[in-house]
């Protein structure tokens, strides 16, 4: 009996604490951006650059139909992006679709950041 109530005291507060660190260790992720919301601008943008230009890009035989570096063309088009792009960035532009089709990522500025109490 005793025993088993030297267990409880021991690790009821270890693994409080863990609890703890798991939380802390999660909102560092957040703050480093891993779990960033995909944006045209910061993501999509540069995917179509990298892998559609020259046709897309300006000078190229499809620009002025399908220019790429317009958010509005990405958006228009949509899922059909993908009958063209593959593996990563192919599932980032599902996931953008999925997130909405975001131009730009809204909490990208200071004023957005968690405060938590000090000490
Ligand atoms: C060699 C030039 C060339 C490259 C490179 C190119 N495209 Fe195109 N694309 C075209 C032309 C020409 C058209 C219009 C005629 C057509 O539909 O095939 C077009 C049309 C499209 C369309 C609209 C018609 C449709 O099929 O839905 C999409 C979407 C598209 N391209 C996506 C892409 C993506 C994504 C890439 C990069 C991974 C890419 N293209 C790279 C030449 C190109």
């Amino acid at each position: 009996m005793l025993g088993l109530t030297i267990i409880i005291v021991v690790m009821l507060p270890l693994s409080i604490s863990l609890q703890t660190i798991v939380r802390q260790e999660q909102t560092k992720a957040e703050n480093a951006g891993l779990t960033k919301t995909i944006a045209y601008k910061d993501s999509i943008a540069p995917v179509l650059k990298k892998n559609c230009s020259p046709c897309h890009s300006e000078g190229g035989k499809i620009f002025d139909t399908y220019p790429f570096d317009r958010y509005e063309t990405a958006q228009m088009l949509g899922k059909r992006l993908n009958t063209r792009l593959k593996g990563n960035d192919a599932s980032l532009v599902d996931r953008w679709i999925k997130e909405g089709m975001l131009e730009t990522t809204q909490d990208s500025t200071s004023t957005h950041q968690r405060t938590r109490p000090q000490g």
